[in-house]
């Protein structure tokens, strides 16, 4: 575990290749775990982060209140054995403010009208900036992150395109209890009660996806998002921020009916408490995803986003 961006450099000569690198912002649960798996599974040495970034936060967000437990967190990723070494800077180290204050930020233009962004001002900026100096300390080969946060995926695949980053983005499929509910760190926030609440959030994108697969191939935008707000308003405790049909290369919002043969992401974010989740499916013709799978189909591969998503 080193907490330096001159110690993390010195071990990055160390390590052998490729590096996979898996950023968190610790609270480690068993989907960042499966992430970290994965990772290894594919690549010599795995890094893994361990930041909670201020700058991704806006005011009256979670930030001071955002679980914080390094010591637990390094004792998972060594039960798991798959992380070859740790970064977990101090917020001075990764934004000084001697002698001049940290001033240089990545803003991302392309995702400003996509719902999240909106619900967020700032966030993706935060995500964006702290991202690329994570890329430039740890210098991956290959970087991991979670299909939950959909549209952070997004962006990091604009990003990296956009800057000419030299990694890859890997994408894996969002990790869910037993009950549907997509893990994150901010489950732990929920009540008893919430937490029996809080599976419907899933269940709502089943709902429109079931529409979307369905005899109907549903494939209306405000059809798709009333089966998906029908299910959530069940819950009179659920208060829905958004619900959003956005284009799956570029995260935009679908306007009337989706294109039959490109992808589109089914999000969105609800207020469970003081608790605030989000979650999404991919809704796209599984005639395509199967042969993307197999391989097939590779002019239409040559577009990489669409290609990282039809590896989910
Ligand atoms: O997904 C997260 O945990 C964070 O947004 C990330 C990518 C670690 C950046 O702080």
């Amino acid at each position: 575990v080193v907490h330096t961006v001159k110690e993390m450099r010195a071990l990055r000569k160390e390590l052998g290749g490729p590096v996979a690198f898996v950023p968190t912002m610790g609270a480690l649960h068993s989907g960042h775990l499966s992430l970290m798996a994965d990772a290894a599974s594919e690549n010599t040495s795995v890094v893994a982060s361990v930041f909670v970034n201020p700058t991704q936060f806006g005011p009256g967000e979670d930030f001071n209140r955002y679980p914080r437990q390094l010591d637990r967190d390094v004792a998972l990723m060594r039960d798991a054995g798959s992380v070859s070494a740790v970064f977990a800077p101090s917020v001075e180290e990764m934004y000084p403010s001697k002698p001049a204050p940290h001033a240089f930020f990545v803003e991302p233009q392309g995702l400003r009208s996509n719902l999240e962004s909106i619900a967020r001002p700032g966030h993706f900026r935060g995500v964006a900036t702290v991202v690329s100096k994570l890329f430039n300390i740890v210098q991956p080969d290959v970087a991991y992150f979670g299909q939950k946060d959909a549209i952070q995926c997004l962006l990091i695949q604009h990003m990296v395109r956009d800057l000419n980053f030299p990694v890859r983005v890997h994408i894996s499929p969002t990790k869910r209890e037993a009950d549907g509910l997509a893990m994150s760190s901010r489950n732990a926030y929920l009540s008893a009660d919430e937490r029996r609440v809080a599976p419907t959030v899933y269940r709502s994108l089943q709902a429109a996806e079931a529409a979307f697969r369905g005899p109907q191939r549903e494939r209306r935008v405000a059809a798709l998002r009333s089966a998906t707000l029908e299910v959530l308003e069940r819950e009179p405790v659920l208060s829905v921020e958004y619900v959003s049909v956005a284009d799956l290369a570029t995260g935009l919002e679908v306007a009337t009916d989706l294109v039959p043969e490109s992808g589109a992401l089914l999000s969105l974010a609800v207020r469970l408490g003081k608790t605030r989740l989000i979650d999404n499916v991919v809704l796209r013709e599984r005639e395509r995803e199967q042969s993307k799978r197999k391989g097939e189909g590779d002019g239409a591969a040559a577009d990489d986003v669409m290609w990282l998503w039809a590896m989910l």
